[in-house]
This record gives structure tokens, C-alpha cells and sequence, in this order.
């Protein structure tokens, strides 16, 4: 498949940070059963994925700005490029030796993001979508779910947790969604969520309190792939800290009457 320039830039960096991330996976497993665990090691192996990434982008693109998780936020020169990076999504199932975990990059242009990766190095699952030129998985085109009925939707969400406590009336409104569709799914990994999202793989993912680095490159993903996506009250702009809903069209919008209150169908 042709990519364009800026793509190739961030497959790149993505690919290097990918590499160093299932080595250090590879290793979690043996740490499991020392006394100490693998944490340490993990948050190492984060630090050093956030660290590649910023080197190989920034060799690429020195001007652009970067907003990480672990770095915080880096000003650039070019007030109006920034990456905004998650280098390892889904820690705590990397710390526990489960392969679901993605390194995620977005590029946010004039405050609008215009690229995105989302890159699962153990299943070599490499998600990739540019705005206006669609979604893909490695070579293939990407299109939501068609299912067009809640009782068939199979949706995603976020469990609140120890260090992650619930919004308000959170859990209500995860048994009201369980009650009506055919069921729900955590996997504990943001940004895979979405791209399953757009690859049809999830009908809808919803989660409060998600930061961008988590969902900017999802959501492009799942918009590129003719999806929607909002926060639960259906308004489209994301804002830091916010609530994501992600979803294909019908069903989106059956999720947010539902969230807001409104007897569905
Ligand atoms: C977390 C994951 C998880 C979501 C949390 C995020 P992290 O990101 O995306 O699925 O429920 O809210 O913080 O900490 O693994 O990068
Ligand atoms: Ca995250
Ligand atoms: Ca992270």
C-alpha cells in the first residue's frame, strides 16, 4: 500500500517503539514470578517507548510540539503541529503478560487531528488512518460494524476501578447498556477499543475520563472508518478528561438517547 510521507514518518517510529515493547513483553513473563513483580520494569519499558518515539518523530519533524503521557508537554517551534502520544496503552494487561496493549500516535494540526497509528506489536496489528483518506488495518481498508440493532451490538467499555473510581451514575448506566445489547466487553486498552471500533470488530465503545492520548488517534480511526464518535451527551468536539462514545451511526445515536435517559426502541 502506498503511504504518504507524513505516514511513512510515523510507521517508522512506531515500528522501533513497537520493536523495544514486545522485547521487553517477552521479558514480563519471567518477572511474573519474582517476588518484586515486573511494575518497575514495565514502567521502564513505557519510559523507553515514550523515549523512542520522541527521538525518531522529532528527528523527522524537528519544529512539532508533543503532548505524552510520560513526558507531558513538549513545545515545539511549530505552534500548530503536535504529536499527541500514548506509548503503551493498556499497561495493566501488559504487566500481567496479557497481549493486549498499542502504542498510540496522533498528529494534531490547527487543533484538529489530522493522522493517527494505533500499533498492537504483539499481534502485529498496525492500525493506520489520515483524515479524509480513511482507516486501515495493515493493507485493509477499514469500515465500522453494519449492525443496525442493540440487541445485537457488542459494546466496549472501561470498568471503574481501585485509582479509577466512577462518574456519577456510571455503573447504572453500564447495566442499562448490558441489559440491552449483547453484551459488554473491557479490555482495559483505550485506544484498541476504538480501532475495534472502526474494524467492526466492537459496535460501540464508551468510556468517562479518558485523556487525549488514550483516544485521539481512535477516534479518528473510527471516524475514518464512517463511524461516529462524541461525548455521551453526542456533542463532537473531545475535550481533555472528557467522555468518549464511539460508535457506527445507528447504533451511536441509540447509545446516546439511551445514555441520556430516552427509552430506546
Ligand atoms: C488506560 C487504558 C484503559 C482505560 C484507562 C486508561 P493506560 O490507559 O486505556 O483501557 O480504561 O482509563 O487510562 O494507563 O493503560 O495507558
Ligand atoms: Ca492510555
Ligand atoms: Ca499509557
Amino acid at each position: 500500500m502506498a503511504r504518504t510521507a507524513l505516514m511513512n514518518v510515523m510507521v517508522a517510529a512506531v515500528l522501533k517503539a513497537g520493536r523495544g515493547l514486545a522485547r521487553d513483553f517477552g521479558e514480563v513473563e519471567n518477572l511474573q514470578v519474582s517476588l518484586k513483580g515486573p511494575g518497575d520494569f514495565v514502567s521502564a519499558a513505557d519510559r523507553k517507548a515514550d523515549k523512542t518515539l520522541i527521538a525518531e518523530l522529532g528527528k523527522a519533524r524537528p519544529t512539532y510540539g508533543f503532548l505524552t503521557e510520560e513526558s507531558g508537554a513538549i513545545e515545539g517551534n511549530d505552534k500548530a503541529n503536535r504529536w499527541i502520544i500514548d506509548p503503551l496503552d493498556g499497561t495493566t494487561n501488559f504487566l500481567h503478560g496479557i497481549p493486549l496493549f498499542a502504542i498510540s500516535v496522533a498528529l494534531e494540526r490547527e487543533g484538529k487531528v489530522v493522522a493517527g497509528i494505533i500499533y498492537n506489536p504483539v499481534l502485529n496489528e498496525l492500525y493506520t488512518a489520515e483524515r479524509g483518506a480513511g482507516a486501515f488495518l495493515n493493507d485493509r481498508r477499514l469500515r465500522v460494524a453494519a449492525r443496525k440493532a442493540l440487541p445485537e451490538a457488542l459494546v466496549g467499555s472501561g470498568v471503574p476501578h481501585l485509582g479509577n473510581p466512577p462518574d456519577a451514575g456510571e455503573t447504572a448506566l453500564a447495566q442499562r447498556i448490558n441489559e440491552r445489547t449483547a453484551g459488554m466487553r473491557c479490555l482495559g486498552t483505550a485506544a484498541i477499543e476504538l480501532a475495534w471500533v472502526a474494524s467492526g470488530r466492537y459496535d460501540a465503545y464508551w468510556h468517562f475520563n479518558l485523556h487525549p492520548w488514550d483516544f485521539a488517534a481512535g477516534a479518528l480511526m473510527v471516524r475514518e472508518a464512517g463511524g461516529k464518535v462524541s461525548d455521551m451527551t453526542g456533542k463532537e468536539k473531545l475535550t481533555d478528561r472528557g467522555s468518549v462514545l464511539a460508535g457506527n451511526q445507528v447504533i451511536h445515536t441509540e447509545l446516546v438517547a439511551l445514555l441520556a435517559n430516552k427509552t430506546p426502541r
